[in-house]
């Protein structure tokens, strides 16, 4: 045992728990802790033990389940939860993923398939397992300047990085204007520009060590460099490497994407999962939203891949929402509202605005944008799980 991964399993019934303990056991991977069935005990185990597979057994005490989950995912550093559930629904996984567990069996338990999982459980812990990258790409995108693109980006980004407790990248693509590290006042001594000379020399590790963390979160700040780069220099191949290179460390990638239509910004958008379309609820925003949605249309994007962001939103918009609906032929995905003041004071004192003020309308709107948009990826990932 290399690795000293630990393995517990929650559960009330002794019967399937000692199967589930059994089937592990055999796989001579894990130091196997047993069956518990009380969450005290569990939560002990889990804290005590260094790295730890946590198996859940979802079937009675769903709701105390879920708050022991969140509770160990954000109390216990280095524990990875399964779940064991009979026909879970979409709405109980969402839950589950949005609480920390991050894998999921069905029952029958099939052995080889139930192995297989906790193999790759115990691998990930060491690094070794290499799977097909689970980064989501978000892009938030306007084609003109000054409609909130870093606000957006830099406080979605922080929120998804509180929520998922997962680590998040913030890449300031705006390489002569980049804003980023203004609105959160950092100084990062590593930027952009110098990944873009390294990427063959740079790994995780190096990453985690080096790119700037904002506080206490687990959120990574990619800043633009701090002197006039040349945006020439830069080629999309470099670009779309970087993003690769991040992608294989974060689980989240938030771009603040530049507001033009250059071969840089298209691969951005092009390696992106989500493209966040940014605009105002005013006549020559849509029909500049309308110019961008022909474009990606042409660019073959999946039209779920762009979805329509208003922000400073407004109830008595004389550019209603169901106009602006009804003009780009799409729903809207999520609305920020108008607080100038909030905004503006965030921005001037560099620091987001849920930490400015926290009942604020708008950090509210930044966090339930953030649940909202993480539980559907939740929800794509489990829904896609289950079809293959
Ligand atoms: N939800 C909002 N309500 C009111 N003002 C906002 C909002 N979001 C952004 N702003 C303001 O819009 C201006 C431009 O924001 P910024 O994020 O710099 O846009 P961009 O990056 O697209 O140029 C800033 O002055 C900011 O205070
Ligand atoms: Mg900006």
């Amino acid at each position: 045992m290399v690795n000293n991964v630990s393995s517990i399993v929650l559960s009330d019934n002794l019967q399937t728990a000692n199967i589930i303990n059994m089937f592990i056991k055999d796989t001579a991977l894990f130091d196997c802790k047993g069956v518990v069935s009380d969450f005290s005990s569990c939560f002990d185990i889990v804290n005590s033990s260094p790295k730890t597979v946590l198996i859940v057994d979802m079937d009675t005490a769903a709701e105390q389940k879920i708050d022991f989950i969140t509770k160990v995912s954000s109390e216990v550093s280095d524990c990875k939860i399964l779940i064991v559930s009979e026909n879970p629904s979409v709405e109980l996984m969402v839950k589950l993923m949005r609480a920390g567990a991050r894998e999921f069996v069905s029952y029958p338990l099939i052995r080889s398939e139930f192995e297989q999982i906790m193999k790759k459980m115990y691998d990930s812990f060491a690094g070794s397992f290499k799977e097909e990258s689970k980064c989501r790409v978000i892009s938030v995108f306007s084609n003109k300047g000054g409609i909130g693109k870093t606000s957006i980006a830099t406080n979605l980004a922080l929120e998804i990085a509180k929520t998922t407790r997962e680590n998040v990248a913030l890449v300031d693509l705006n390489f002569q204007l980049g804003d980023v590290t203004t609105f959160l006042d950092m100084k990062p001594s590593f930027n952009i520009s110098y990944m873009l000379d390294n990427l063959d020399k740079i790994n995780g590790d190096f990453l985690l060590s080096t790119m700037e963390k904002y506080k206490e979160t687990s959120l990574y700040v990619l800043a633009d460099p701090p002197f006039f780069r040349m945006a020439d220099d830069v080629s999309p191949k470099q670009i779309s490497k970087l993003i690769d290179i991040l992608g294989r460390t974060f689980a989240y990638i938030i771009i603040d994407a530049a507001s033009a239509f250059d071969d840089k910004t298209l691969t951005a958008l092009e390696k992106s999962n989500i493209i966040l379309l940014t605009a105002v609820a005013n006549l020559p925003a849509m029909r500049n939203c309308q110019r961008c949605l022909e474009l990606f249309e042409k660019l073959g994007y999946h039209k779920d891949k762009v979805q329509i962001l208003i922000n400073r939103y407004m109830e008595n918009d004389e550019v209603t929402s169901a106009d602006v609906e009804k003009v780009l032929g799409r729903k809207i995905y999520w609305r920020i509202p108008n607080n100038y003041f909030t905004m503006m004071s965030a921005i001037n004192k560099g620091i987001p605005v849920v930490e400015l003020n926290p009942s604020s309308n708008i950090a509210k709107s930044y966090r339930d944008f953030a649940l909202y948009l993480t539980d559907n990826i939740f929800r794509a990932d489990f829904e896609r799980k289950m079809n293959t």
